[in-house]
Protein backbone atom coordinates (compact mmCIF):
# COMPACT_ATOMS: atom_id res chain seq x y z
CA UNK A 1 0.00 0.00 0.00
CA UNK A 2 1.20 3.26 -0.97
CA UNK A 3 0.78 6.29 1.01
CA UNK A 4 1.89 9.77 -0.70
CA UNK A 5 2.72 13.13 0.91
CA UNK A 6 2.89 15.94 -1.27
CA UNK A 7 5.43 18.99 -0.18
CA UNK A 8 5.76 22.44 -1.55
CA UNK A 9 9.41 22.97 -0.35
CA UNK A 10 11.76 20.43 0.17
CA UNK A 11 12.75 21.38 3.28
CA UNK A 12 9.52 20.09 4.11
CA UNK A 13 10.24 16.74 2.74
CA UNK A 14 13.09 16.21 4.30
CA UNK A 15 12.37 17.01 7.50
CA UNK A 16 9.24 14.28 7.74
CA UNK A 17 11.52 11.85 6.19
CA UNK A 18 14.16 11.95 8.82
CA UNK A 19 11.05 12.08 11.73
CA UNK A 20 10.03 8.85 10.03
CA UNK A 21 13.40 7.27 10.48
CA UNK A 22 13.81 9.28 14.41
CA UNK A 23 10.83 7.68 15.15
CA UNK A 24 11.95 4.22 13.91
CA UNK A 25 14.96 4.33 16.24
CA UNK A 26 13.13 5.78 18.86
CA UNK A 27 11.14 2.62 19.18
CA UNK A 28 13.73 0.14 17.81
CA UNK A 29 17.29 1.88 18.54
CA UNK A 30 19.42 -0.86 16.74
CA UNK A 31 16.92 -0.99 13.45
CA UNK A 32 18.51 -1.59 10.34
CA UNK A 33 18.39 1.01 7.82
CA UNK A 34 18.49 1.21 4.34
CA UNK A 35 20.40 3.79 2.84
CA UNK A 36 20.49 5.41 -0.41
CA UNK A 37 22.27 8.07 -2.04
CA UNK A 38 22.20 10.93 -4.71
CA UNK A 39 21.22 13.84 -4.41
CA UNK A 40 17.56 13.46 -3.04
CA UNK A 41 17.74 12.40 0.46
CA UNK A 42 21.04 14.97 1.10
CA UNK A 43 18.46 17.02 3.03
CA UNK A 44 17.17 14.18 5.04
CA UNK A 45 20.51 13.31 5.87
CA UNK A 46 21.30 17.23 7.35
CA UNK A 47 18.01 17.06 9.28
CA UNK A 48 19.18 13.81 10.62
CA UNK A 49 22.14 15.25 11.94
CA UNK A 50 20.40 18.01 13.17
CA UNK A 51 18.34 15.52 15.43
CA UNK A 52 21.25 14.31 16.30
CA UNK A 53 22.87 17.28 17.57
CA UNK A 54 19.59 18.14 19.02
CA UNK A 55 20.21 14.71 21.27
CA UNK A 56 16.48 13.43 19.67
CA UNK A 57 18.39 10.16 18.06
CA UNK A 58 20.81 7.99 19.44
CA UNK A 59 22.31 6.17 16.09
CA UNK A 60 24.82 3.97 18.16
CA UNK A 61 23.30 0.86 17.82
CA UNK A 62 21.54 1.69 14.70
CA UNK A 63 22.94 -0.80 11.59
CA UNK A 64 22.77 -0.10 7.84
CA UNK A 65 23.22 -1.56 4.76
CA UNK A 66 23.17 0.89 1.64
CA UNK A 67 21.67 0.30 -1.83
CA UNK A 68 24.67 0.21 -4.77
CA UNK A 69 27.93 0.94 -5.24
CA UNK A 70 29.91 1.74 -8.42
CA UNK A 71 32.02 -1.07 -9.21
CA UNK A 72 36.07 -0.02 -9.97
CA UNK A 73 35.68 3.23 -7.26
CA UNK A 74 37.47 2.82 -4.28
CA UNK A 75 36.18 3.48 -0.78
CA UNK A 76 38.05 6.58 -0.59
CA UNK A 77 37.05 7.77 -4.13
CA UNK A 78 35.12 11.06 -3.81
CA UNK A 79 32.16 9.74 -6.12
CA UNK A 80 32.30 6.34 -4.30
CA UNK A 81 28.85 6.00 -2.51
CA UNK A 82 30.81 4.65 0.81
CA UNK A 83 32.68 8.30 0.59
CA UNK A 84 29.28 10.13 0.29
CA UNK A 85 27.92 8.14 3.08
CA UNK A 86 30.69 8.75 5.47
CA UNK A 87 30.74 12.48 3.83
CA UNK A 88 26.73 13.12 4.55
CA UNK A 89 25.91 11.26 7.26
CA UNK A 90 28.01 8.84 9.00
CA UNK A 91 31.09 11.16 10.02
CA UNK A 92 28.59 13.61 11.83
CA UNK A 93 26.55 11.31 13.56
CA UNK A 94 27.05 8.72 16.67
CA UNK A 95 27.17 5.27 14.61
CA UNK A 96 29.37 3.08 14.75
CA UNK A 97 31.22 2.82 11.08
CA UNK A 98 31.89 -1.07 11.70
CA UNK A 99 27.88 -1.18 11.60
CA UNK A 100 27.73 0.85 8.36
CA UNK A 101 27.66 -1.45 5.15
CA UNK A 102 28.40 -0.26 1.64
CA UNK A 103 28.69 -3.22 -1.36
CA UNK A 104 32.04 -3.57 -2.33
CA UNK A 105 32.78 -2.04 -6.04
CA UNK A 106 36.53 -3.23 -5.54
CA UNK A 107 36.06 -6.91 -5.03
CA UNK A 108 37.85 -9.37 -6.80
CA UNK A 109 35.18 -11.55 -7.39
CA UNK A 110 31.63 -9.69 -7.83
CA UNK A 111 29.55 -12.84 -7.95
CA UNK A 112 30.86 -13.51 -4.62
CA UNK A 113 30.68 -10.25 -3.26
CA UNK A 114 26.92 -10.03 -4.35
CA UNK A 115 25.89 -13.73 -2.45
CA UNK A 116 28.06 -12.07 0.78
CA UNK A 117 25.80 -9.22 0.47
CA UNK A 118 22.54 -10.49 0.16
CA UNK A 119 24.49 -12.84 3.47
CA UNK A 120 24.74 -9.90 5.24
CA UNK A 121 21.50 -8.48 4.88
CA UNK A 122 19.63 -11.81 5.86
CA UNK A 123 22.10 -12.13 9.10
CA UNK A 124 20.66 -8.38 9.87
CA UNK A 125 17.39 -9.39 9.35
CA UNK A 126 16.57 -7.27 6.45
CA UNK A 127 16.25 -3.30 6.78
CA UNK A 128 13.54 -1.78 8.83
CA UNK A 129 13.21 0.57 6.59
CA UNK A 130 14.72 1.05 3.14
CA UNK A 131 15.33 4.72 1.77
CA UNK A 132 14.98 4.92 -1.82
CA UNK A 133 15.63 7.58 -4.74
CA UNK A 134 14.28 6.69 -7.94
CA UNK A 135 16.31 7.36 -11.59
CA UNK A 136 13.97 9.50 -14.16
CA UNK A 137 14.28 6.56 -15.86
CA UNK A 138 12.50 4.70 -12.98
CA UNK A 139 15.52 2.57 -11.73
CA UNK A 140 15.54 1.80 -7.95
CA UNK A 141 19.23 1.23 -6.78
CA UNK A 142 20.55 0.47 -9.83
CA UNK A 143 18.15 -1.97 -11.31
CA UNK A 144 17.89 -0.31 -14.40
CA UNK A 145 14.59 -0.61 -16.80
CA UNK A 146 14.57 -4.04 -18.57
CA UNK A 147 12.56 -6.56 -19.86
CA UNK A 148 13.01 -8.92 -16.71
CA UNK A 149 14.09 -7.85 -12.68
CA UNK A 150 16.45 -9.44 -10.38
CA UNK A 151 15.72 -10.37 -6.94
CA UNK A 152 19.05 -11.02 -5.62
CA UNK A 153 21.77 -8.53 -5.39
CA UNK A 154 23.72 -8.42 -8.77
CA UNK A 155 26.17 -6.58 -10.85
CA UNK A 156 24.90 -4.46 -13.23
CA UNK A 157 25.41 -2.25 -16.53
CA UNK A 158 24.31 1.25 -16.26
CA UNK A 159 21.95 2.31 -19.07
CA UNK A 160 23.19 5.44 -20.84
CA UNK A 161 20.94 7.66 -19.70
CA UNK A 162 21.79 7.13 -15.98
CA UNK A 163 25.63 7.53 -16.88
CA UNK A 164 24.81 10.78 -18.11
CA UNK A 165 22.46 11.66 -15.11
CA UNK A 166 25.50 10.74 -12.89
CA UNK A 167 28.15 12.49 -14.71
CA UNK A 168 27.60 15.96 -12.69
CA UNK A 169 29.17 14.41 -10.03
CA UNK A 170 32.31 13.91 -11.96
CA UNK A 171 34.99 15.97 -13.87
CA UNK A 172 33.93 14.29 -17.42
CA UNK A 173 31.62 11.75 -18.54
CA UNK A 174 34.34 9.34 -19.01
CA UNK A 175 35.00 8.95 -15.89
CA UNK A 176 31.56 7.22 -14.38
CA UNK A 177 31.65 4.27 -13.92
CA UNK A 178 29.62 1.81 -16.38
CA UNK A 179 28.56 -0.86 -14.05
CA UNK A 180 27.53 -1.23 -9.76
CA UNK A 181 27.05 -3.42 -7.54
CA UNK A 182 23.39 -2.92 -6.80
CA UNK A 183 20.80 -4.96 -4.21
CA UNK A 184 18.13 -6.89 -6.06
CA UNK A 185 14.09 -6.30 -5.89
CA UNK A 186 14.82 -9.42 -3.05
CA UNK A 187 16.37 -7.51 -0.67
CA UNK A 188 14.21 -4.11 -1.46
CA UNK A 189 10.67 -6.52 -0.83
CA UNK A 190 12.07 -7.74 2.00
CA UNK A 191 12.20 -4.63 4.24
CA UNK A 192 9.34 -4.02 6.67
CA UNK A 193 8.98 -0.23 4.71
CA UNK A 194 9.78 1.86 2.12
CA UNK A 195 10.56 5.58 2.27
CA UNK A 196 10.52 6.74 -1.31
CA UNK A 197 11.80 10.42 -1.79
CA UNK A 198 11.22 12.06 -5.20
CA UNK A 199 12.01 15.69 -6.03
CA UNK A 200 11.96 17.92 -9.33
CA UNK A 201 10.45 17.25 -12.70
CA UNK A 202 12.85 14.51 -14.08
CA UNK A 203 10.85 12.10 -11.71
CA UNK A 204 7.49 12.86 -13.11
CA UNK A 205 6.80 10.19 -14.96
CA UNK A 206 8.68 7.54 -12.76
CA UNK A 207 5.95 8.81 -10.20
CA UNK A 208 3.19 8.38 -12.32
CA UNK A 209 3.94 4.97 -13.19
CA UNK A 210 4.40 4.20 -9.53
CA UNK A 211 1.08 5.32 -8.84
CA UNK A 212 -0.65 4.21 -11.75
CA UNK A 213 -2.06 0.37 -11.59
CA UNK A 214 0.65 -1.19 -14.23
CA UNK A 215 3.51 -2.84 -13.05
CA UNK A 216 6.14 -1.96 -15.63
CA UNK A 217 9.70 -3.93 -15.51
CA UNK A 218 10.87 -0.81 -17.95
CA UNK A 219 10.06 1.50 -14.73
CA UNK A 220 11.01 -0.48 -12.08
CA UNK A 221 9.72 2.28 -9.10
CA UNK A 222 6.52 0.58 -10.85
CA UNK A 223 7.03 -2.47 -9.05
CA UNK A 224 6.68 -1.18 -5.35
CA UNK A 225 3.50 -0.42 -5.31
CA UNK A 226 2.97 -4.64 -4.45
CA UNK A 227 5.10 -3.86 -1.24
CA UNK A 228 2.29 -3.41 1.68
CA UNK A 229 4.09 -0.28 3.15
CA UNK A 230 5.55 2.02 1.35
CA UNK A 231 5.45 6.07 1.96
CA UNK A 232 6.17 8.19 -0.88
CA UNK A 233 7.33 12.12 -0.35
CA UNK A 234 7.47 13.88 -3.27
CA UNK A 235 7.22 17.56 -4.32
CA UNK A 236 5.12 19.44 -6.70
CA UNK A 237 7.51 19.24 -9.67
CA UNK A 238 7.72 15.12 -9.04
CA UNK A 239 4.16 15.06 -8.59
CA UNK A 240 2.79 16.89 -11.48
CA UNK A 241 1.56 14.51 -13.31
CA UNK A 242 -0.38 13.30 -10.85
CA UNK A 243 -4.09 13.91 -10.18
CA UNK A 244 -3.56 15.54 -6.66
C1 LIG B 1 21.57 5.75 -5.16
C2 LIG B 1 20.55 5.06 -5.93
C3 LIG B 1 19.90 5.65 -7.12
C4 LIG B 1 19.41 7.08 -6.90
C5 LIG B 1 18.77 7.64 -8.16
C6 LIG B 1 18.32 9.07 -7.99
O1 LIG B 1 22.05 4.97 -4.10
O2 LIG B 1 20.26 3.97 -5.57
O3 LIG B 1 18.81 4.83 -7.50
O4 LIG B 1 18.49 7.08 -5.84
O5 LIG B 1 19.68 7.55 -9.22
O6 LIG B 1 19.45 9.88 -7.83
P1 LIG B 1 19.32 11.43 -7.43
O7 LIG B 1 18.76 11.46 -6.06
O8 LIG B 1 20.73 11.95 -7.49
O9 LIG B 1 18.40 12.04 -8.44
Amino acid sequence: MIKLYVYDNEQELAEHGALIIQELIQAKPNAVLGLATGSTPVGMYQALIARYQANKIDFSKVRTVNLDEYLGLEPSHPQSYRYFMNENLFNHINIDKQQTHVPDGLAPDGEKACEQYDELIESLGYPDIQVLGVGANGHIGFNEPASTLTAPTHLEVLKTSTIEANARFFNSIDEVPTSAITMGLGAIFQAKRILLLATGEAKAEAIASLMSPKLDPNCPVSMLKLHHDVVVLVDRKAAKLLAV
